[in-house]
């Protein structure tokens, strides 16, 4: 079969080279892909969310599935794109339905969702101009920090933990006035909870799930958590407090109902959903999105021994229970390269010097890279996700931050604590 997966970044690179070794594939085409992915199938320069161009490349390459990498071609209906148009419809989109992405793409659906389900998550009120001041008057019956989210998609920055009660509500009134645009018309404030954070992610075919391996990834620019958040800086699987008593409280508590309250909604779901639990005393969602993590998924498929392709069909013919996941026992990490300056401004453009001294400790995957005449360049924040296997964690980190270090561009940055806290 043919496949084209949209995205292009580390956690398409990391999908690619999983799909790229399975049996059942013929060709894989990537779009738009980065200098990564080139190397396990065929970039198509076409942007992930322009679908009439999606279309017209479907239908002359003989694809037979798409899988959907980022968030943005889901929320803006990518899937359901595909099922409305009469030449495309046989052709199955790895995702979620528009209605589905709205785990992700609203916060404030996401919250009325866990309350109609039961699902453990903080306490919450939505807030708009209208009703700024029940906004203020839930502030004030909350302790510090406050919690404050943009309903909508604001390009991972969107959340804002406020240490005064003065900042909270200043904060909210200037979200409210278009601080993210669109996004922050509606706020959503939420009780700040404590304990540590994992993002465990499920696949399902609207009725049957699988649940992958958990990671956790670290956030924060600096070493010891600290200073800005970025996209994520590394990831560590397996979390060993991911137990299997933890992992059956999360799978009653949040999985079934997540998957069974779409299901009574009427809503299609038939893709990926990631958790990201905070643990207090039992698991809470910090949040849902409805894609796969990065850089969580450089982890996860180095974790994943199954044919990937063979679960992507079961999710798309409604039968994954009868496919097989195996997992693999190993710990698998990754350390993530950025440009010096990300998450603020940085440059682009270095030529990366190093990639061909790898030794086969190291898997490599590009997060944000370009190739002109055979020249490797940087060409985002996120550059280049240096994942390993290991015995266990310590293991698999040594042999990462060791690749990470013959890796050359200017201004390179890493975390060397990466699975500190585990
Ligand atoms: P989100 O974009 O929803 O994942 O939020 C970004 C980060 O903010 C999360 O990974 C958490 O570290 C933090 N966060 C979000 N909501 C809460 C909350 N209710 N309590 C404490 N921390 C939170
Ligand atoms: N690593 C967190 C995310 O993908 O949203």
């Amino acid at each position: 079969m043919n496949i084209l997966l949209l995205g292009s970044g580390g956690r398409e690179h990391a999908i690619a080279w999983k799909i790229s070794q399975s049996p059942k594939v013929d060709k894989l085409f990537i779009a738009p892909g980065n200098a990564g992915t080139a190397q396990v199938g065929t970039n198509a320069y076409i942007k992930a969310d322009d679908f009439a161009a999606i279309k017209d490349f479907v239908l002359a390459n003989d694809v037979n599935m798409v899988v959907v990498g980022p968030e943005d071609p889901l929320v803006k209906g990518v899937y359901d794109f595909f099922k409305n148009d009469a030449s495309l419809a046989g052709i199955p989109v790895i995702g979620p339905s528009k209605a589905g992405a709205q785990l992700e793409g609203s916060k404030d659906f996401a919250k009325a969702f866990m309350m109609r389900h039961n699902i453990p998550t903080a306490r919450y009120k939505s807030i708009t101009a209208e009703n700024i001041a029940e906004g203020y008057a839930f502030l004030e019956s909350l302790p510090a920090p406050y919690v404050l989210k943009a309903d909508g998609l604001a390009a991972g920055k969107g959340v804002l933990i406020l240490e005064t009660l003065e900042e909270a509500k200043k904060e909210l009134g200037d979200m409210l006035n278009g601080m993210f645009g669109d996004a922050s018309k509606t706020v959503v404030i939420e009780e700040f909870l404590t304990g540590i954070e994992c993002s465990v992610f499920v696949m399902t075919d609207g009725t049957n799930y699988k649940v992958l391996p958990v990671a956790k990834d670290y956030k924060r620019i600096g070493e010891g958590n600290t200073g800005l958040n970025t996209g994520g800086m590394g990831a560590v699987s397996p979390v060993p407090f991911a137990d299997e008593g933890y992992m059956a409280k999360v799978e009653t508590q949040i999985i079934r109902p997540t998957i069974e309250g779409l299901k009574a909604e009427g809503i299609d779901y038939k893709g990926f959903i990631f958790l990201g639990l905070i643990n207090e005393n039992d698991p809470k969602v910090i949040e849902y999105n409805c894609r796969m993590g990065d850089p969580e998924t450089e982890v996860v498929m180095l974790r994943i021994q199954s044919d990937l392709v063979d679960l992507l069909e079961g999710v798309a013919e409604g039968n994954l229970d009868k496919r097989t996941l195996t997992i693999d026992p190993r710990a698998a990490v990754t350390v993530m390269l950025v440009s010096g300056g990300y998450p603020e401004a940085y440059e682009k453009g270095k030529l990366i010097y190093g990639l061909n001294d790898i030794t086969s400790d190291n898997i490599i995957f590009h997060a944000g890279t370009v190739s002109a005449s055979d020249r490797i360049m940087t060409n985002g924040g996120r550059v280049i996700a240096v994942s390993s296997y290991g015995a266990n964690k310590e293991e698999a980190l040594a042999k990462s931050f060791a690749g990470a270090k013959t890796i050359m561009f200017d201004k390179k940055y890493f975390r060397s604590d990466i699975g500190f806290d585990l």
